[in-house]
């Protein structure tokens, strides 16, 4: 075994001595390539590329990426302040959130830009700021995701606004005098590129009927591979028939609309793995399992429990030399039944054995593919276990702190005894 992910043997070892286990390693130069991919996306007329930073909002993520260029989109107000403390200036931050934040006015008035994701959102924000500029969320009627939790377009899904409601927008609009400069439409996560693609088109439609747009915004949700076996998004591909729309667009109406993408999981995912410690193994008879139990779980990467999710899992042995192979499931530290890492593919009440070297206590397990939503949705505090410290392996091999390990002061911080 030379290589885990992006860590070497080595390196997972000198995690595990140094920080302690578990802990979560992000890859800076796995960061600068997404980020610069990312950057690349074909387009017409202009580009901007926002993080959705609702994937690993981390200062030290968000203050990385946007030297690199990128711009933000938040999904509350409280992430809008998280960035603004990471240094970022607040035009550079859009939000787009279900819950309007008590302080919109503040941050409006800061700079950011606004996306209306609802009908009254839109008249909220008309009262508020009569006369400006803003965007809107629609949902364009279809959606696309890796399942029906992460799906969010389509009649089934809550999020913007559906499409034939248009016309109370523009009238929305006329009653406090707002421009819509800018269509959004996200529709999913890690779903099917040719239905993402079918609803850039539908997107162009929607844009159409705003006389002011000048900006096409078509979220993330481009298709990651964690696991060997998994086929990633082209964005190359898809960008060109997207390119090729704005292009017939700009044709045919004369307009030529800038395009901006949200990707999350396309530029974090891979450039991040929980190394956690094995602290138990135990099996249930020779009908059962043997299970490896680590120091680590939901309140770490939750998308196995919710989702099936698959994430790359690796054994790295304390010591060097052979070992025997054997099926294992790996389970969490919390006492939930669900905490399972090794759920079937898409199916979280399944189970599906994974080969591994034979495990021992001490023995370090390497989760793949955990640099979005896994530090940023978690189980967090669940059997009051702390949250794991956060490092960054920098380009020139140091390994830098990023978040510290959570201590029980921290977590009873805002507790009040009676
Ligand atoms: N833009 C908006 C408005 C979003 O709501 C999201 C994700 C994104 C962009 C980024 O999507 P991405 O490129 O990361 O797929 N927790 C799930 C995915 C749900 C994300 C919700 N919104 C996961 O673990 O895969």
């Amino acid at each position: 075994m030379t290589a885990v992910q992006f860590l070497t043997v080595d390196q997972v070892r000198a995690v595990q001595r140094d920080f302690g286990t578990p802990v979560l390693v992000y890859d800076e130069a796995t960061l600068v390539r997404q980020a610069r991919e990312a950057l690349g996306f074909p387009n017409a007329f202009g580009l901007t590329v926002r993080y959705a930073m609702k994937a690993l909002p981390s200062g030290a993520i968000l203050r990385l990426l946007h030297s690199l260029g990128l711009h933000i989109d938040a999904s509350s107000g409280f992430e809008v302040l998280r960035a603004i403390r990471a240094g970022i200036p607040p035009e550079y931050i859009q939000l787009t959130a279900q819950e309007l934040p008590a302080d919109l006015d503040e941050l409006v008035t800061a700079g950011i830009e606004f996306n209306a994701c609802s009908l009254n959102q839109l008249a909220a924000y008309g009262r508020g700021f009569p006369g400006t500029a803003l965007g809107v969320r629609i949902n364009p009627g279809l959606g696309s995701g890796h399942n029906n939790r992460t799906n969010v377009g389509g009649p089934s899904s809550s999020f913007g606004i559906w499409h034939t409601y248009i016309p109370e927008v523009l009238e929305t609009c006329a009653a406090h005098g707002l421009r819509v400069t800018r269509v959004h439409t996200h529709i999913g996560s890690g779903g099917n590129p040719d239905v993402w693609m079918k609803c850039a088109r539908l997107s162009l439609d929607a844009a159409a009927q705003f006389p002011d747009v000048t900006t096409l915004n078509l979220g993330g949700g481009f298709k990651v591979a964690r696991m060997p076996d998994e086929t990633g998004v082209d964005v190359h591909e898809i960008g060109a028939v997207v390119r090729d729309s704005l292009e017939d667009f700009a044709e045919a109406c004369g307009r030529k609309l800038r395009l901006e993408i949200e990707p999350g999981s396309f530029i974090v995912a891979n450039a991040g793995a929980l190394v956690a410690g094995v602290m138990d193994v135990v099996d249930t008879g020779a009908a059962g399992y043997r299970f490896i139990k680590i120091d680590a779980g939901m309140t770490d990467v939750l998308r196995p429990a919710i989702y099936g999710a698959q994430h790359p899992i690796t054994l790295v042995p304390a010591t060097d030399g052979e070992r025997p192979e054997h099926e294992y499931l790996v389970v969490g530290h919390c006492c939930e039944s669900g905490d399972v890492l090794t759920p079937a593919p898409g199916n979280p009440e399944g189970l599906l054995p994974r080969t591994l070297p034979e495990a021992r206590l001490g023995d370090a397990v390497v989760i793949g593919g955990a640099g979005a939503y896994c530090s940023a949705m978690s189980c967090k505090n669940y059997n009051s276990f702390p949250e794991a410290p956060e490092v960054l392996l920098r380009e020139n091999g140091d390994m830098q702190l990023i978040r510290e390990r959570q201590t029980l002061e921290h977590m009873l911080e805002n507790e009040l005894l009676i």
